[in-house]
């Protein structure tokens, strides 16, 4: 029986997590839950620690891992998020950050032009590199002579990997976004291993847009890509914009994935949004549809459409958050997506 470790986390991290278990539970799969309920701020701020080697060891016994946010004003600033977020995503070597974003519903477009909104794109995001490895240092910190570096970390391994990953997961085309024009070293490489990899793949069609562009493009008109590759920071921006075409980035949903060991860490792509944590009006959507991303890759495909069919019709009927014109909490907009599965 597949074991799921669940981190709950922070703000309405758990309150979206809930839902996404309440409805895997209905489902009545052969799923087993190990709850890292400890896993979380409060734990960082009494003990310095909040994802100790223990958790680790316990996470990687499983199938995967299922979470909810991670992020709390009391600790901004400090090594939290490396510790637990970043900590997954590099020691598990999670190298491939899988972010569909596909149009919801019409009305929630923020396009005017109805010709242009059928956002349907994965991005897929570097997740062990870039501007994320920590290394760097500051020289005379906390004068006014300054200076912080954080390196940009680009490996030939890190970068055909992930390319091969994207080229794998397209039917149509795939989008390589980079700043080569800029950033001479990386940008040469992701030029070079994006070369090498396109060379084997006539059958898709393959293109090459800068980032500032590429954000521009995906405005003006986001039905023009299917895959979208590129390194971690510009895989974190271009997934909040697409989320936010696609419905909002309370209904977005990612994988972070080690393509060959299929260990897949599911979160929504939204963080602890502690301006809402605690009113029970966040979306569940984003988790539910993370747990439905989960859903397929343990051998449940069939039930992972009928979660996504159900999300859809919640949406489409209103019963929904009221970011997304509905009037339902939390709560409620869950149990109108398994009300909807039935
Ligand atoms: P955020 O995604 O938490 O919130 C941005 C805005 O979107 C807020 O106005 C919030 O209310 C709204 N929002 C987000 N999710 C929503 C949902 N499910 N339903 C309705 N509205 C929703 O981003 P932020 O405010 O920049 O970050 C808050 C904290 O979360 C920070 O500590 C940040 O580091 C962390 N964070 C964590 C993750 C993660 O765990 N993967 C991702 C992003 C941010
Ligand atoms: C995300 C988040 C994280 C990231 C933060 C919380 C470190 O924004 O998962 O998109 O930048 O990767
Ligand atoms: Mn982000």
């Amino acid at each position: 029986m597949p074991l799921i470790t669940v981190i709950p986390g922070d703000g309405i991290g758990p309150e979206v997590t809930e839902q996404a278990l309440a409805l895997l539970d209905g489902l009545g799969l052969d799923l087993s839950f190990d709850v890292l309920d400890h896993v979380n701020a409060g734990t960082f701020l009494a003990t310095g620690c909040a994802l100790s080697d223990d958790d680790l060891a316990r996470i990687r016994r499983s199938d995967g891992a299922l979470l909810g946010a991670i992020g709390d004003a009391r600790v901004a600033g400090t090594r939290y998020a490396r510790d637990v977020l970043l900590r997954l995503r590099f020691e598990l070597d999670l190298y491939a950050n899988y972010r569909p974003a596909q149009l919801l519903h019409d009305r929630l477009s923020p396009l005017r032009d109805p010709d242009r909104r059928a956002i349907d794109c994965v991005i897929v995001r570097e997740n062990t590199e870039g501007l994320y490895t920590d290394i760097g240092g500051a020289l005379r910190p906390g004068s006014t002579a300054e200076v912080a570096i954080d390196t940009e970390v680009s490996t030939h391994l890190g970068v055909s990997r992930v390319i091969d990953f994207a080229l794998a997961s397209a039917t149509r085309a795939v989008c390589m976004v980079d700043k080569s024009n800029a950033v001479p070293n990386g940008g040469r490489l992701w030029q070079q291993c994006w070369l090498d990899a396109t060379a084997a793949r006539p059958d898709l069609a393959t293109s090459h847009l800068y980032v500032d562009v590429a954000a521009m493009r995906l405005l003006s008109d986001p039905t023009a890509f299917d895959v979208i590759v590129t390194n971690n920071s510009y895989g974190d921006i271009l997934s909040d914009l697409a989320a936010e075409l696609a419905g909002g980035l309370g209904t977005s949903a990612s994988v972070n994935l080690n393509p060959q060991t299929g260990f897949g860490l599911y979160e929504p792509v939204h963080g602890s949004a502690p301006d809402i944590a605690g009113t029970d009006t966040a979306n569940p959507i984003g988790a539910i549809l993370s747990a439905a991303l989960l859903l397929e890759r343990v051998g449940h495909p069939a039930e992972a459409a009928a979660v996504r069919t159900a999300v859809r019709m919640a949406v489409a009927e209103v019963r929904c958050t009221a970011d997304l014109g509905g009037r339902l909490g939390t709560k409620a907009a869950g149990e109108a997506i398994r009300a909807a599965l039935h």
